[in-house]
């Protein structure tokens, strides 16, 4: 940027010193100048690259928010490989977008790809291409997500549930920019900035052998952590302000607002399922409201005060029934989706279903009315 020399007299001097200066050190107060200017220069950029970040959709006032967003902002003019953690329905997937929205690759594609939807032989062939007759059905070649990414951003969502054989090619993607089809000898090389997203702590994996350390490190160049919604409190009734100016709009409702109660409701809930539960309690009353004002009884907020079925006792109560309670407030959190139900929960997807047909739970979730059971939250694009 600025490459001029601070002052005329320093210039002059500095370039007095040029003959001399491979014998004698330069005079201290240059130095000192000039890493004034380094500093300038850091502080104008930064001024710079955050006056020009746009984050439209993300409501986020919270400190820990802001520092969040601050680090997007830096972070997306570089091409490091990111990853992004946090829980269930924090708002991963938002962060990602504004990572490839604020950086110079804008225009070029933004690519995501779902590791955990998809059986470890599709995935891999998904993410690289496949050659003609790379196995049963490889009619011709197909090219995989990097190539669609090439020039762009590739987000790998799920990242925590890649298998072992996916995790060594990833890694030398990452490494040495190569890949080749499934099937195939020919090396490729694209230009591919790389996210990551996982709701599972990736260096706990790692500790537990079920994750690449080499990996873990590729990916997490730099680490955003996205806090849970219950530790930033302040930014819970601007998001359901929002989220029921949306859901008003899109169902054609008057509604306008909260009550009191309804507030102070939102408030003391903890969200386990974060944003996007709040997102889904919000559009559920806004579609139940009696009036121009959500009130609490429409919000399906169920603790175990309000939810009279589940009035557990310790001592009184046997493990089943805890874990019972455990799983259909969890599946409740979460609309219903037993992949997201079993992260949360830290056990598998099967042992969630299983435990559902053991405990009469195939379908229920919201408002603790028997629905149909979301399946199809594993999209992958
Ligand atoms: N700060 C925010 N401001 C506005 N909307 C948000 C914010 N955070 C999340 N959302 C909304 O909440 C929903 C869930 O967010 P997102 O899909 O990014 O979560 P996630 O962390 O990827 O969840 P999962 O781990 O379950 O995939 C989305 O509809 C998103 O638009
Ligand atoms: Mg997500």
């Amino acid at each position: 940027m600025d490459q001029h020399k601070p002052q005329g007299g320093e210039s002059l001097a500095d370039r007095a010193s040029e003959a001399s200066s491979l014998v004698r050190p330069r005079p201290r107060v240059s130095e000192r100048a000039r890493s004034h200017q380094r500093a300038e220069h850091f502080r104008r950029r930064a001024e710079e690259i955050l006056s020009l970040a746009t984050f439209d959709a993300i409501v986020g006032s919270h400190p820990s928010m802001q520092d969040l967003l601050k680090r997007v902002a830096y972070v997306a003019a570089t091409r490091a490989t990111v990853l992004i953690q946090g829980e269930s329905g924090t708002g991963k997937e938002l962060i990602a977008a504004a990572l490839h929205q604020n950086s110079k690759r804008r225009e070029r594609p933004y690519v995501r790809l779902n590791c955990a939807s998809l059986a470890e032989s599709v995935l891999e062939s998904e993410l690289f291409g496949h050659e003609k007759g790379a196995f049963t059905g490889a009619t011709m070649r197909r090219e995989g997500r990097f190539k669609q990414a090439d020039g762009g951003t590739l987000l790998l969502d799920e990242i925590s549930e890649i298998p072992a054989s996916i995790q060594v090619k990833l890694l030398r993607f990452l490494q040495e920019r190569e890949f080749e089809r499934v099937g195939g000898n020919e090396s490729l090389r694209v230009d591919v900035r790389v996210l990551a997203a996982a709701n599972r702590d990736l260096k706990a994996l790692v500790r537990e052998g079920r994750f690449r350390e080499d990996l873990y490190y590729r990916l997490a160049v730099v680490r955003l952590d996205v806090p849970p919604l219950r530790a930033r409190p302040c930014d819970i009734i601007p998001l359901a302000q929002q989220f029921l100016k949306q859901a008003a709009q899109e169902n054609e409702v008057e509604v306008t607002g909260f009550t009191r109660a309804a507030e102070r409701a939102l408030m003391n809930y903890a969200w386990p399922g974060n944003v996007r539960e709040l997102q889904n309690a919000v559009e559920h009353a806004v579609i139940l409201a009696e009036s121009e004002l959500v009130d609490e009884p429409q919000l399906p907020l169920q603790t175990p005060e309000t939810n009279s079925q589940w009035q557990l006792m310790i001592p009184g109560v046997t493990l089943a029934e805890l874990e019972r309670y455990a799983i259909t407030e969890t599946l409740r959190a979460v609309s219903g989706s037993p992949a997201k139900a079993a992260k949360l929960l830290g056990v598998s997807r099967r042992t969630i279903q299983y435990r559902m047909r053991e405990y009469g739970l195939s379908a229920g979730t919201r408002g603790g009315a028997l629905e149909s059971v979301d399946h199809d939250d594993d999209d992958d694009d």
